[in-house]
Formats: C-alpha cells, sequence, structure tokens
C-alpha cells in the first residue's frame, strides 16, 4: 500500500491558465507546472503508479467479474442452492465431493439427490424456513449434503465445531438458538456427555436417510441466512456469524476469480467444514464453480501430497500451521510429482513462502485476508511474495479500505489533531477498516446471531437466542439483554426467579412506534417453545441513553411490569384469548392476586 496526492488535474489547468494570463504560453506552462510536480514528490507517485497499473486493472477486472455475477444472481434470484441446481443440469456426472477416508466419489447429480432426501426430510420433521438446526458432525461430503440440503428448504444450519465438548458445545447450541441437532455418529460420545441439557431439542444421528425428489424448494433470494459458522472472536467465547447467500457467493468467487481457478480443477480441502475456509472457499468451488473437492476429515502433513497425488488435486488449501508442518516432514517422492499448481488460504508467513514454493513447486499462492464476518477482506491477485492484498494507489475508493495507525499494545486507533485517523505509510503496521454498505452486498455486514440485525422483524429470532441463553446457559440468571448495535430496536428480557423462566419480560425499543403486538406473536409464536414466548411486553419510544445496560436491567427488573411505576406501554399474553392485550392497573392486580394465571 502507498500514500500520495493524485495529480489534481483541473488545479493544475486553472494553474496553467493563471500562468498562461501572465504571458506564457500553455505548452510552457503546464510543462512548468508539471516540473513543480514532480519536484515536490509527485515522481513517487507516478513511478508507484506506474509498478503498481497492471495489478490494479486485474484486480478491478477481478472485482467487476464478481459484481456482474452477483448482480446477474440478484436479479435472477438465485441462492446458494439454485446455483448448485445449474451445475448439476450442466454436468451431473462429473465428480463433485471425494471422500478421502474411503475413496468414495459422489457425482453432482448424487450430491443433489442425497441434499434432496436431507431437505424432504427436514420438512417431514416439521422444521420450516427459518428454524435454526444445528449440524455436529466431523468433515466429509455427508456434511455438505445436510447444509445444503436444509438450506434448500430455507432451515437455517449451525456449523459446529466437531471438536468442542460439554460447556462450549453448549455454548453454541445456545447461541443457535437451534430446534434440533443431526450428528455424526462419530460424536456420539460428545453427545451424550450433554444429553440432559440437550433434551428439548431433537435429535439425530445420522445414518441412511430415503432418496426421494424433492419439488418445493423454498423462495429464498441472496440476502437471505445460509447457514451459522462460530467464529472465535478476541473475546472469548465464539459467536454466532450470519453466513447469507450472497456472503457465500461473495467469498467463493473471490477466491475463484482472484486465484485464476478453472472449472477442471481439482480442490483438496484438509481444512474443517465448519469454518469458511473450509466450507466456503474449498467446497464453495464445488457447490458454486462446479469444481471437484477432496475432503479430508482432518489434515495429516505425511499423507498430504500422496492425496494430491491420488486424487490429482491441482490447488490446495492450507492455513499457516500447515504450510509448516509440510516444510518439517522429511521430504518424499510425492512432494514433487503432484500437479498442484495454487495453495490458497491464510496466514503463510513471508519468511516460509519462498520455501514452500519452491520445495513443493507451487506455481501461484492465493494468501487473502479476510475474517468470517469481516466487512473488508483482501486477497493477493498477483502472487506478490509476502501479500494478503494491496489497495490501489490510484484510485484508492474503487474498492474502500485503508490500514490505519494504531497503538500495538491496546490496539487503539490514534487521531491526529483534529480528531481523525491517521492512514498507515507503505510498510507499517494497522489497523483494516472498510466502509460499510448494507445495500451493497460485498460491502455489507450481517452480523452475528446474537445481535439485533434487521428492525422488528428479526427481533423473534433475537429473543429466541436470548430466552435459550438465559434459560440453557445462565439458569440462575434474572435478567440477560441483548444490545443491538447501529439499530433502532434491542430488546432485554427479564425473568422473575418465582416464575422460572415462564413469564419472560420482553423490553423492545419501538423508535418508530409501528410494533405489531400481532405480528409479533405470529412471529414469537412460530419461533418459539410455548413456555420460552414473552408473556410481557414493554414498549419505550427510545434506547436508554443514560445508564450503562447494566443500571437499565436493574431499573428493568425493579419496576417489572407495574404500569404504575412507567410510562412505557406494556403488554401482557392473555394465554386463553392467545394475544397481547394492554396491561392496565385491574390486570397488573389480577395477575398479582393470582386471579389470572400467567
Ligand atoms: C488422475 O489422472 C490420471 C491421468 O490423467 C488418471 O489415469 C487417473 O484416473 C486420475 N485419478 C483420479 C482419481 O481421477
Ligand atoms: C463490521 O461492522 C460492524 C458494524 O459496524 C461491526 O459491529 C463489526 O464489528 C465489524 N466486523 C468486523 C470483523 O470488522
Amino acid at each position: 500500500m502507498g500514500a500520495g496526492d493524485g495529480f489534481r488535474a483541473p488545479a493544475a489547468v486553472i494553474s496553467a491558465g493563471l500562468l498562461s494570463v501572465l504571458g506564457l504560453s500553455w505548452f510552457w506552462s503546464l510543462l512548468a507546472l508539471l516540473g513543480v510536480y514532480l519536484c515536490s514528490g509527485g515522481w513517487r507517485f507516478l513511478y508507484v503508479a506506474a509498478c503498481t497499473i497492471k495489478r490494479d486493472l486485474v484486480g478491478l477486472c477481478i472485482l467487476l467479474r464478481v459484481k456482474f455475477f452477483m448482480h446477474h444472481y440478484i436479479r435472477m434470484r438465485s441462492t446458494v442452492p439454485s446455483i448448485f441446481a445449474q451445475r448439476v443440469a450442466l454436468h451431473p456426472d462429473k465428480a463433485a465431493l471425494v471422500e478421502e477416508s474411503t475413496g468414495e466419489v459422489w457425482s453432482f447429480s448424487e450430491l443433489d439427490r442425497r441434499s434432496n432426501a436431507v431437505a424432504q426430510w427436514a420438512v417431514a420433521q416439521g422444521w420450516r424456513s427459518g428454524d435454526v438446526v444445528a449440524v455436529f458432525m466431523e468433515s466429509r461430503p455427508l456434511m455438505v449434503a445436510l447444509w445444503l440440503g436444509l438450506a434448500k428448504v430455507g432451515v437455517e444450519p449451525a456449523l459446529i465445531n466437531f471438536n468442542l465438548r460439554r460447556d462450549s458445545l453448549m455454548h453454541c447450541m445456545g447461541v443457535s438458538g437451534a430446534r434440533g441437532m443431526v450428528f455424526g455418529a462419530e460424536l456420539l460420545d460428545a453427545v451424550l456427555e450433554v444429553k440432559e441439557s440437550l433434551s428439548s431439542l431433537s435429535l439425530f444421528c445420522t445414518g441412511s436417510s430415503p432418496v426421494e425428489s424433492l419439488d418445493s424448494l423454498s423462495a429464498q433470494n441472496l440476502d437471505d441466512l445460509l447457514f451459522y459458522i462460530y467464529t472465535s472472536g478476541t473475546t472469548g467465547l465464539p459467536k454466532a456469524a450470519i453466513i447469507v447467500h450472497s456472503r457465500y457467493y461473495r467469498i467463493a468467487s473471490f477466491g475463484y476469480y482472484s486465484f485464476g481457478l478453472g472449472p477442471d480443477d481439482v480442490v483438496y480441502c484438509c481444512l474443517p467444514l465448519y469454518h469458511s475456509a473450509g466450507n466456503i472457499v474449498g467446497v464453495g468451488q464445488c457447490v458454486l464453480h462446479g469444481l471437484t473437492v477432496v475432503i479430508r476429515r482432518k489434515f495429516s502433513a505425511s499423507r498430504f501430497w500422496d492425496d494430491c497425488v491420488k486424487y490429482n488435486c491441482t490447488v490446495v488449501q492450507y492455513i499457516g500451521e500447515i504450510c509448516r508442518y509440510l516444510l518439517s516432514q522429511p521430504v518424499r517422492p510425492s512432494e514433487s510429482c503432484h500437479q498442484v499448481r495454487v495453495a490458497m488460504g491464510n496466514g503463510l508467513r513471508p519468511n516460509v513462502w519462498e520455501d514452500f514454493m519452491k520445495r513443493f513447486n507451487i506455481k501461484r499462492i492465493g494468501e487473502f485476508y479476510g475474517a468470517t464476518e469481516c466487512n473488508c477482506s483482501l486477497a493477493n491477485m498477483d502472487n506478490k511474495v509476502g501479500a494478503c492484498g494491496f489497495n490501489s494507489v490510484i484510485l484508492p475508493s474503487v474498492y474502500p479500505i485503508r490500514l490505519l495507525r494504531a497503538d500495538e499494545d491496546s490496539m487503539e486507533l490514534i487521531r491526529d489533531s483534529r480528531g481523525l485517523c491517521v492512514p498507515c505509510k507503505p510498510g507499517e503496521p494497522g489497523i483494516i477498516v472498510g466502509r460499510i454498505n448494507p445495500h451493497d452486498p460485498l460491502r455489507r455486514f450481517d452480523g452475528y446471531a446474537n445481535q439485533i440485525q434487521h428492525r422488528l422483524n428479526n427481533l423473534q429470532i433475537m429473543i429466541q437466542r436470548c430466552q435459550r441463553m438465559c434459560l440453557k446457559m445462565f439458569k440462575d440468571i434474572k435478567v440477560c439483554v441483548c444490545e443491538a448495535v447501529g439499530c433502532h430496536c434491542s430488546c432485554t428480557l427479564s425473568y422473575s426467579s418465582g416464575v422460572e423462566g415462564k413469564a419472560g419480560m420482553a423490553a423492545i425499543v419501538d423508535v418508530m412506534n409501528d410494533f405489531n403486538c400481532e405480528t409479533f406473536l405470529r412471529d414469537v409464536q412460530n419461533a418459539l417453545p410455548s413456555y420460552a414466548r414473552p408473556v410481557f411486553l414493554r414498549l419505550s419510544p427510545e434506547v436508554d441513553k443514560t445508564g450503562t445496560f447494566k443500571i437499565q436491567k436493574t431499573r428493568l427488573q425493579k419496576e417489572g411490569f407495574d404500569p404504575r411505576q412507567t410510562s412505557d406501554r406494556l403488554y401482557f399474553l392473555h394465554s386463553r384469548l392467545a394475544r397481547y392485550e394492554s396491561l392496565t392497573e385491574e390486570l397488573y392486580s389480577a395477575i398479582m392476586q393470582g386471579k389470572l394465571s400467567l
């Protein structure tokens, strides 16, 4: 990345105009200005621009291609499953997925058939669009058939890390709000350990399922949720990042176009499928671009190149450690007689980069940067050693990302005297920032499962997560607050101790004053089991800005649902009438005296 002020043409023309007024001819004036510009450091910009123009053009072409196809798919109202269906129609008999451990090959039509069977089965379970189902199994083709099949009917799979046990497993189950879990038989022990806590869910161990064709696909589009991937995050417990169809498309196709992949490539994927690297950058090449992907359950340094030779792989995936393990292996013949052309991944250190390319005869390294949920991702598109991406010097706003100076210890952004952030100079470390644009599928941020992202229409998903979290994770906590960043609603669920999770209250900030109790009840009835539905609703016109959430929690807890304590609108879910009733003082006393049951 480089700094440099562009040559401001209009200013130059005006100055040249002024000079020519002074009696110099236009030609000489422009030449004089060019001289001044070059002497004042402009030559540097021109030099950098000349060196980077080819790279920028390549990058621009890739960006335009991804955008073009993305807009095409948006126009066609495509989804990941419907793009996959096109691949199946194109080459039904081509190998789609290969299971390394058994050598079993699934053609595109086979993968389609199996995912249809999953979809059919999911519908038979009563699961519908918007329901979350956890998928907990080791990496193998069946896992792809599972999430793809669930996605076909709009059920949202939460892809759970198969290494998790007990508390961490329960945490991820809790934040997902899953109604059921499908697990691999190899993880039976892990599931049995937490069986009691999972007792309210339907559990399924994968076996063979009937294969039938499926006619009714759910009506979705690229903006809809495809699945959840858990990201480790820097603050402890994993968060469930929302992957919408367009994000899946974007990540996979940036990989495809940036690293020059083609339809005849065979990808070797030994990264876990519960992460985006394995499931999107890798498997996405099969689902969206029709490539063959070889799936290995777990990475093995000694088997790596033998596998690549055996399956004629031309593309491998890595994370930094994989490259280091491979380099520390003794030399074996397979490492130089494979057909691998491209290695794509994250975290290849510059100091082993060239050794890796040379020893294993890899022509191209596709290093990229970007977290699963990241708002801004980068890729090394020109095979430059050590780079994970670039920022155009000539046209920095085509892809608006910046590297900003930050304090290396606190990771706080450094600001200048005017309070503005300071861009890094070439070679300086910093924090990457990108412009978020919710209307641009390339730049939007979809957030995490336990944040309110959309307005009231998504509230039920949110409440579901809060409630499950409260009920399952923090049994003795009375109030659980979920904070929504940058949007108009927040939700607080409180539980009074006597009723043990039964009488939850949802405190909703209704800025637009357009909250509809009926729609809300319908959503909640669809989303939540009866015991978890909020019995009380409290609508406030604005976010409580005065206190921290802690204070607000205590205040809400203290005020409870007493209409005399607040001017907020209060509602009560009348179980007999099956609707939310405005909570009057009479109703309040009836409830308090136990005349009206909850
Ligand atoms: C790999 O390529 C060779 C030669 O083209 C072919 O004979 C072999 O069947 C291929 N192996 C697989 C697993 O596709
Ligand atoms: C992306 O943007 C959102 C909204 O501003 C922010 O909350 C989130 O932390 C960002 N994520 C990353 C990975 O930068």
